[in-house]
């Protein structure tokens, strides 16, 4: 077997864990999806999280595809509303409408880039007390997500970034870490509070 079948298959024995144990599971129970990204993180994020748990209002997610981290900010911010950033292609945007139809009153759709959506809601003056970037993973989408949700973010809030760590041999150009190494040596109001495959940091005053 070659070393990447054995990674994938690792990788997939792994996710089977997570989900088995993961005490979050029945918020994902009787939905459709095609893919997991969330398998193996509720723990790490409800742990580290726990402390905005009940002040966090304003949800803010880039990349939303079938709506299952979506579903787990709905379920962990109770008292959130959450607005969802994705160019949902045909088949995503469907799963992601049956999948969070019960949460229609405290959701907002925004469909398209991320760019032309962080423009939009700059120009509504939005503010949000956590977002996830979530999106493409080309470096310079991603520096431009950091940055335009970054603007958005009230100080005391935190933005969590995902697959800081991933493809590490692709060229710069097609990673997430460059961007984010760039965001965070431009932004000393960015106080780390993780850093391994996902990057969280908190906004301090400027
Ligand atoms: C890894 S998936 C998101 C997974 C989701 N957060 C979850 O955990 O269930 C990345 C998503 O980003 C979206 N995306 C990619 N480029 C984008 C862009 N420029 N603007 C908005 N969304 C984008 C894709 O359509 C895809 O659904």
């Amino acid at each position: 077997m070659s070393e990447s079948s054995r990674l994938t298959q690792l990788h997939a024995r792994v996710v089977e864990l997570a989900r088995a144990q993961d005490p979050y599971a029945h918020i994902f129970a009787g939905r459709e999806f095609r893919r997991d990204y969330v398998a193996g993180r509720t723990m790490v994020w409800s742990t580290l999280f726990k402390d905005m748990r009940d002040t966090t209002t304003r949800v803010l997610e880039i990349g939303s595809k079938e709506g299952r981290s979506a579903l787990f900010w709905l379920e962990f911010f109770a008292s959130a509303h959450l607005t969802c950033v994705d160019l949902f292609p045909e088949e995503d945007g469907g799963r992601f409408d049956r999948n969070l139809a019960a949460h229609g009153a405290r959701l907002r759709k925004i469909a398209g880039t991320s760019i032309k959506a962080l423009g939009l809601l700059r120009e509504e003056n939005a503010v949000f007390d956590f977002i996830y970037v979530d999106g493409s993973h080309q470096r310079d989408d991603v520096m431009i997500d950091c940055l335009g949700a970054w603007r958005l973010l009230r100080v005391g809030g935190v933005m969590l970034v995902d697959d800081y760590t991933w493809k590490p041999d692709n060229p710069d150009a097609e990673r997430v870490a460059p961007a984010v190494d760039t965001f965070l040596a431009w932004h000393g109001d960015a106080e780390m509070i993780l850093r391994s495959h996902q990057v969280a940091v908190r906004k301090r005053p400027a």
